[in-house]
């Protein structure tokens, strides 16, 4: 991933108020990679509308959604610099920093959104969110959106031995990274919004996501064939800049928090569903042959991938693993 030095500004840091009671003016911004019809962009409307609401317009919030303020590449940078005051980024995105974010990576850890949020909102969750203070960036609230399916342009995938010789994009990291390898496959990882040219052009032959992602970025036009694996998670937090954070007075900071809630509220509430709706509608279009694997089909995947746990035992944190495994069970 090539990452852009981003300068510096403090468009957003009040210039005068702080101290006092009144809610100060502000614009934010907030950023993000995914199209309009997905649980993160319904977060990130709820908590614009409570913030403009409650504030009574004086603080303004912009929703860059699509990847078309920043990308994957360069939001993070321009997070640090102050340029934008929130993103919520793939976790799995943020493996280079601190590699306990490949935790939405660990194969078939959660079944589920709620065990996922039941370990991010945990003591270790919230360690790996808060550990990017150094760089000025603060972990807020998990945001879910759901488990990772596989999709390809060459054959259906039954069997870890269908994967062999695919190449396949990932959203980054080493976990990722290892899944392919251990199946024989290649990967290589790609920006979200390079996605869907990588993908038509044969840059790569699969990927995998969610079927929001798959639906809504109409990855299905480009591919042929989809597993529905579960095997990974997208799963997000929402990240804010510290000096931003911290140049809030008292009144505002409490608009801006609630606002955060009502966002965390309504994101966890549409994961589920939105990505329901988005499996139909991918039925409908009928572009990809779905194959459903059976548990003994599951079963051999989970065999091959795990060897995972131990490879990255030290790296990711036993505790860190364990802390997961009890939100899982
Ligand atoms: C991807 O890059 O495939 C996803 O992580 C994008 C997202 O933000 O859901």
């Amino acid at each position: 991933m090539i990452f852009l030095v981003a300068c510096q500004s403090d468009e957003a840091i009040p210039v005068s108020g702080e101290s006092s009671n009144e809610v100060q003016e502000l614009k934010i911004k907030f950023a993000h990679v995914v199209a309009e019809n997905t649980p993160k962009h319904k977060g990130a409307v709820a908590m614009k509308e409570y913030i403009e609401k409650e504030s009574g317009g004086k603080i303004e919030v912009e929703i860059y959604p699509n990847s078309s303020l920043f990308g994957d590449q360069d939001e993070y940078q321009n997070l640090v610099a102050n340029n934008i005051q929130f993103i919520a980024p793939d976790l799995t995105k943020f493996v280079g920093n601190n590699p306990q974010f490949n935790v939405p990576a660990l194969p078939f850890m959660f079944d589920n959104d709620e065990e996922a949020i039941a370990f991010w909102d945990g003591e270790k969750g919230k360690e790996v969110l808060s550990s990017l203070k150094n760089d000025g960036v603060l972990g807020l609230s998990m945001w879910p959106n759901g488990g990772k399916h596989l999709t390809n342009a060459k054959h259906a995938i039954s069997s870890p031995e269908d994967l062999k010789g695919l190449k396949f994009r990932t959203q980054g990291g080493q976990v990722l990274e290892s899944i392919y390898t251990a199946l024989g496959a290649g990967s290589e990882s790609i920006p979200f919004g390079e996605l869907y040219t990588a993908l038509d052009q044969g840059v790569v032959d699969g990927q995998e996501n969610t079927f929001s992602n798959i639906e809504s970025k109409k990855f299905d036009e480009v591919q042929k064939y989809m597993t529905i694996m579960n095997h990974t998670r997208v799963d997000y937090a929402v990240f804010t800049n510290t000096k931003f954070w911290d140049s809030m007075n008292a009144e505002t900071k409490k608009i801006v928090e609630a606002g955060l809630a009502a966002g965390t509220e309504v994101a966890r509430a549409e994961a589920k569903s939105l990505n329901e709706k988005a499996l139909e509608t991918i039925k409908e279009r009928g572009n990809v042959e779905i194959v459903e694997l059976t548990p003994e089909q599951i079963e051999e995947f989970r065999k091959v991938l795990e060897p995972i746990y131990e490879e990255y035992k030290d790296e990711i944190g036993a505790d860190v693993i364990e802390a997961a495994r009890q939100a899982a069970e």
